[in-house]
């Protein structure tokens, strides 16, 4: 079949993406993978373009990573602080978009802690929007990435088992990784205490479990998540030590997947909390620094393609 390419303004979640739209941007995210491990990582398809972060909410891999996506590419690159931008004075998310937007940026990368707010932002601009994670609502760069992992290390995503395991219910990469990974064929479980277990998740298709040693079984891959304490309003965990012993990844709990099943965490991690350092740091099983790794690749691929989508509409619509 034709490769559609991707074509798209935006990107602002997995949901409604096709397989070979998702395959397209993995496909080129590999070139430019091959294109960091280089000495010259410079590819100069964004020349004199203008990529502007906005990050509402802390961020250390995911700003980092655009960051450097973006000047990989040859754009220049904004950091916009919003604790010290107007923001903090009291500026809506709106008037802070079209200030932006006067200013001609070619795509904006924007984190937010409300769900929907990225796309409303969207709305509101003409240029490119990344979505790099809305409240609990996606996280789509997180989840190409993921996938791009997976497929390198396995050569497939479908037909495997993924189990994610933890804190879904506050979890946006967990949402984007639902979508990406049944649209690309592979089965997804979810293995969570009931307190954190979004309800209607098995409309989706996803299996749900609430024991580690049940869930693990025969898993080809092991995705944790952190606890996001931050989003919690009200006790959802008893305790740390408890959730640990219940919930947290382990050699012994590990046993029960694959012998070969791929460890991996979005980051920042809570050793000791959903993960044990002695599985988190195993070179064999452990995909996790490669998945911060990969993470420039996936957006350099989603800068270019957008990039270029824009230019083509502004182009076809007459604007500058
Ligand atoms: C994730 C996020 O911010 O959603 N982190 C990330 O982007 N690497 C996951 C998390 O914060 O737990």
């Amino acid at each position: 079949m034709r490769d559609p390419g991707f074509p798209h303004r935006h990107l602002l979640g997995i949901e409604g993406l096709t397989p070979l739209e998702i395959t397209h941007l993995l496909d080129l995210s590999d070139r430019y993978v091959e294109l960091n491990r280089g000495s010259d990582k410079v590819a100069r398809v964004l020349d004199g373009r203008t990529i502007v972060n906005l990050f509402f909410e802390n961020s250390t891999r995911t700003r980092t990573s655009f960051e450097l996506a973006a000047k990989r590419l040859g754009a220049n690159v904004i950091n916009m602080q919003v604790e010290s931008s107007s923001v903090a004075k009291g500026e809506t998310l709106i008037d802070t978009a079209v200030t932006l937007n006067a200013m001609h940026p070619d795509a904006l990368c924007v984190r937010h802690p409300d769900s929907g707010a990225v796309k409303l932002l969207s709305e509101k601009v003409n240029c490119a929007v990344v979505n790099a994670g809305d409240g609990s609502h996606e996280h789509p760069t997180q989840a190409l990435l993921d996938a791009l992992t997976i497929r390198r290390r396995l050569g497939r995503l479908n037909g495997l088992l993924v189990a994610i395991c933890g804190d879904v219910l506050h979890s946006r990469v967990a949402r984007s990784n639902f979508y990406l990974l049944l649209t690309m064929g592979a089965r997804v479980r979810v293995i969570a205490p009931r307190t954190l277990i979004p309800s209607q998740l098995e409309s989706l298709g996803v299996e749900v479990f609430t024991d580690m040693n049940e869930g693990l079984k025969d898993a080809d891959i092991v995705m944790m998540l952190r606890v996001q304490n931050e989003r919690m309003r009200g006790s959802f965990i008893p305790s740390v030590r408890e959730y640990f012993r219940f919930f947290g990844l382990d050699r012994a709990k590990l046993a029960q997947a694959k012998p070969d099943a791929l460890i991996m965490h979005p980051g920042p991690m809570n050793r000791g909390t959903e993960i044990d350092s002695d599985v988190a740091d195993d070179v064999q099983r452990s995909a996790i620094r490669e998945q911060v790794e990969l993470g420039v690749a996936v957006r350099m691929a989603v800068l270019e393609v957008l990039s270029k989508n824009n230019a083509a509409y502004k182009a076809a619509v007459g604007q500058s």
